[in-house]
């Protein structure tokens, strides 16, 4: 069952089949990114990121600045829209260990160019990590021809899965420490971690029904298609996103343009706190969304919302357009107060 659920994983991120095994599971993205991040530093290198990275990546290089381990160039990202891929050339050092980015916005939803950055990465020769939570399961990923060495994922967004699922794709060139150390089930004798995967970053009893729910998701998601699966979260998205830029007070952030983002749709009414707009929409309307900073207040400081906030609608393959009609009724009646 680990092993179908990995090779469904593998479709999904165009995972050669014979690396299979370099797709790890972990309890989250959070899990995942910290195995990539401390696994493959060392003291003096120098990482590359972005201004719209979540804490599950942004605390953990943090961390290791504050140590003084690393050095961390942060590439800008004004009004909460992608890096210029030329910020990320310009960028590098000799001492450039690793280039890290989401591949979409938890709070604006906009795809950074990931193709681009991972061309830059193959011709500098620096490892590539890409953080998925935001489009596994719901955008078409290609590790191979991306050049994405390591690709951290979450089970519980768009790939439908449980909560506590998750894992880590390490391509083989990469050698990177384990985060935990103990059993695997596999070559007990020796001291140490197994040096093969996934056993070297598989320490403990395993989230078996977590996989298994992950499994019975991904089979759903290869059935369905991500195309059919993005091309139905989209056009919500744009019918919600049109409808909120038409109700007087509401301010919209993040890219206008489909293409260039997520299913995800960040706004404001009025000055109203964030988490309040959410609470009324929870409480009368039925409809949830998340307010607030979303963790990652970076992108809240380029977008000037670090006080307010932001409302965020996030669209699932489940939603209609009954849904997204009451969503913009809902917001007009709050915005007429
Ligand atoms: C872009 C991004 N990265 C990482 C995470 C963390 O995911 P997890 O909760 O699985 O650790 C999230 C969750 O919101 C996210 O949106």
């Amino acid at each position: 069952m680990f092993l179908e659920t990995r090779s469904l994983l593998g479709e999904l991120f165009n995972v050669s089949p014979d690396h299979i095994n370099r797709i790890v599971f972990a309890s989250s993205a959070t899990e995942a990114l910290n195995t990539a991040v401390r696994g493959l530093l060392k003291p003096g290198d120098h990482v590359i990121t972005t201004g719209l990275e979540h804490n599950a990546l942004w605390r953990p290089l943090k961390m290791l600045e504050r140590a003084g381990m690393i050095e961390l160039t942060v590439l800008p990202c004004p009004d909460g829209l992608a890096v210029d891929p030329e910020d990320a050339a310009n960028a590098l050092r000799e001492n450039t260990a690793l280039v890290a980015a989401a591949h979409a916005s938890n709070v604006t939803g906009a795809l950074q160019p990931i193709a681009a950055l991972g061309q830059i990465c193959r011709e500098a020769q620096v490892p590539f990590l890409v953080d998925a939570a935001q489009t596994a399961g719901i955008y078409p990923i290609d590790v191979e021809a991306w050049n994405i060495g390591l690709l951290a994922f979450t089970g519980h967004k768009g790939l439908l899965g449980p909560q506590g699922t998750g894992g880590l794709y390490i391509a083989p060139e990469l050698v990177l420490e384990p985060l935990k150390y103990g059993g695997t089930g596999s070559a007990s004798l020796p001291d140490e971690m197994p040096d093969w995967l996934p056993d070297r970053f598989e320490a403990g009893t395993q989230n078996g029904p977590g996989i298994a729910g992950l499994k019975a998701a991904a089979e759903f998601i290869l059935a369905t298609g991500v195309e059919n699966i993005r091309r139905h979260e989209m056009s919500l998205t744009a019918r919600l996103q049109q409808g909120l830029a038409q109700i007087p007070g509401v301010t919209l952030y993040g890219p206008r343009d489909m293409a260039g983002k997520v299913p995800i749709v960040s706004c404001n009414v009025g000055a109203v706190d964030s988490e309040e707009v959410a609470y009324v929409l929870d409480e009368v309307y039925d409809i949830q969304v998340r307010a607030g900073l979303h963790c990652a207040p970076q992108a809240h400081r380029s977008l000037g919302t670090l006080d307010q906030g932001t409302v965020r609608f996030s669209i699932g393959h489940f939603n209609t357009v009954e849904q997204i009609d009451a969503a913009l009724q809902a917001v007009e009646e709050i915005a007429r107060g």
